[in-house]
């Protein structure tokens, strides 16, 4: 039911306003303040104008009008004060609707139509540890992945791998002196980074080692056997450590392909910039100018001929187009790589692509640790694997204390820690620099993952509770009927508003490609269910009040569930 067209119609009718069009005054709806004013209001300023009249008379005049014939069912009550025209929906009809529409899930759409959505996000490096650094991009571009499937997207996931450049030379060099294959099997990526970090000790003093490193880096270009087969088995090592974080997370990729696959491919990004006359010579390097955009020259070769990042970005994005034909494509990278994007959006749109409109930088902001730690130089790099195994220890204690009895303990504090951890990602606007604190992600009765996580199993267990079946809960006829013992309250009212508003949250995080936005709504409505629940019994002795509080709960439970699942929370249906 679409509350705004109904009203706007009914003030339409109502009018003698010819040049005023329905779905301006639609357009002018607003939602006031409190409940007390209302569901809807007409803030009939914005009609002085057009009628010539004040507000006051304005409101006053169409509310009498109205007021003349009966209401739709839809509505309860219309007045008029101080300019505005406030619109009351009859609450009973209203939650009928509502959790009619969430019975069986959250409403499904066919929105997307089937369009791509490229999302290049994670885009891990080839012998590195995963990082806390690398939370954000991996939750935003995760969760991005399947709101746009939930709305009937087709969701691309690309993982670009870092795979590509001179490090790899320098890896090789440090493995064939200080490693060997049984060092590397035992080790794993451990033993890269220590090769790595101890090459570059070695190399300040011994600068020939950055010879052999810059011939073994010939090499893996060229083909060489023994250079690939080491190279290889750096990426094997790489994607088996990181693919069990992944798999952690709920998270998959459709491609994976990275820059090592691009590098030989920028020949004719190269020839068609050059034959669009964008190639400008600077110190021997090619380069494309944006003086005009306000930013420094793209380096498209260096003066010895090698490709760089964005040469590669822009041969990857040419690929994209080719074989996906997308509609968007995502970029969910952190906001210090917003000049490259900036730059690799503007050479596209200069090289003829008009789809370059089409390319979003999604940036976000930085995650740090409460004791500072984060940056990967100096040591201080924390690796993620060991935040989401301490997440589930301590939330393994937790759950021991409350109930010591609890079943499937292991199953359960993993997906409950491993969501705090996502959600303390997801739960801010993602620009923002975020600071990761113990005590906030895990408080089960704050802002966080373990909080809705509980109020979910809090559903289930009421649901099960009533000895409902409530997988296959039969609705009443209506909810009509139990409208002279059910007390709907202002605080039943909100929670119910907030379930209304959840699908139209989904849609909105996708336009802003903001997971945020379902990570707040779902809040509103935990909190409001909780609030529900203390007020109320919900397995009330009288049949039908039961069943109504019942449905809201179902309701509830819904979106609790497709919105945990659209956040990478794994909803869980005890605790
Ligand atoms: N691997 C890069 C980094 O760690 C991120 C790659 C992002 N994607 C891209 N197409 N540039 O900085």
């Amino acid at each position: 039911m679409d509350y705004k067209q109904l009203i706007s119609q009914l003030v339409y009718d109502n009018l003698e306003a010819l040049d005023l069009t329905q779905e301006q005054i639609k357009y002018y709806l607003s939602t006031p303040p409190q409940p007390d004013l209302g569901d809807f209001a007409l803030p009939c300023f914005k009609l002085s104008k057009v009628l010539k009249n004040s507000p006051i008379n304005i409101a006053d005049s169409l509310a009498r009008k109205i007021n003349q014939k009966p209401l739709p069912a839809e509505l309860d009550k219309i007045n008029a004060v101080n300019g505005y025209l406030n619109f009351y929906l009859n609450r009973p009809k209203f939650i009928k609707d509502v959790v009619d529409g969430y019975k069986n899930g959250a409403p499904k759409t066919d929105l997307g139509q089937g369009r791509v959505i490229c999302i290049d996000y994670s885009s891990i490096n080839i012998a590195k540890h995963f990082h806390m650094g690398h939370l954000s991009t991996t939750a935003i571009g995760g969760s991005l992945y399947r709101i746009f499937n939930y709305l009937g997207y087709k969701s691309i996931g690309i993982n670009h791998l870092g795979d590509f450049g001179t490090q790899f030379g320098k890896l090789i060099c440090a493995y064939k002196m200080w490693s060997s294959p049984q060092k590397l099997e035992k080790n794993g990526l451990n033993e890269l980074h220590e090769l790595y970090t101890r090459y570059h000790k070695k190399a300040n003093t011994n600068p020939e080692l950055d010879d052999i490193a810059r011939e073994w880096s010939k090499k893996i270009e060229q083909n060489d056997p023994e250079a690939v087969q080491i190279y290889q088995k750096f990426k094997e090592i790489t994607l088996e450590n990181i693919g069990k974080i992944y798999q952690r997370l709920g998270i998959s990729f459709d491609s994976y392909l990275g820059e090592s696959f691009f590098a030989d491919k920028v020949g004719p990004v190269v020839q068609k910039l050059e034959q669009k006359n964008l190639i400008q010579i600077s110190d021997g390097a090619k380069v494309v100018n944006l003086d005009k955009y306000d930013m420094p020259p793209c380096l498209i070769l260096r003066s010895d001929g090698a490709s760089l990042y964005a040469t590669r970005d822009l041969a990857a994005a040419i690929y994209r187009k080719d074989t996906y034909d997308f509609y968007k494509c995502l970029y969910v990278v952190a906001y210090q790589q917003n000049l490259h994007f900036r730059q690799l959006f503007k050479v596209l749109e200069l090289m003829g692509y008009e789809w370059a409109k089409d390319l979003v930088h999604v940036s976000y902001g930085m995650v740090s640790l409460e004791d500072g730690a984060m940056s990967t130089r100096g040591g201080k790099m924390v690796k993620l694997i060991d935040v989401l195994d301490k997440a589930v220890e301590k939330i393994k204690n937790i759950i021991k204390e409350k109930n010591p009895n609890a079943k499937d303990i292991d199953q359960i504090a993993e997906a409950v820690g491993v969501g705090a951890v996502i959600f303390s990602s997801l739960c801010n606007s993602k620009i923002k620099d975020i600071v990761f604190t113990w005590d906030r992600a895990l408080n089960f009765e704050g802002e966080s993952g373990p909080y809705l996580q509980y109020t979910h199993a809090r559903c289930c267990s009421v649901l099960k509770k009533s000895g409902a079946d409530y997988n296959n809960f039969l609705l009443p006829q209506s909810l009509q009927d139990v409208k002279a013992d059910f007390d709907i309250d202002d605080n039943t009212w909100t929670l119910i508003k907030h379930i209304d508003a959840f699908f139209d949250k989904i849609v909105l995080a996708a336009q802003d490609y903001e997971p945020s936005i379902i990570a707040n709504a779902i809040m509103d409505i935990a909190k409001g269910y909780n609030k529900f629940y203390f007020d109320y019994k919900i397995l009330d002795d009288d049949p039908k009040i039961q069943k109504a509080r019942l449905l809201i709960t179902l309701a509830v439970k819904n979106c609790l569930k497709t919105g945990m699942e659209l956040l990478l929370l794994k909803p869980i249906e005890q605790m």
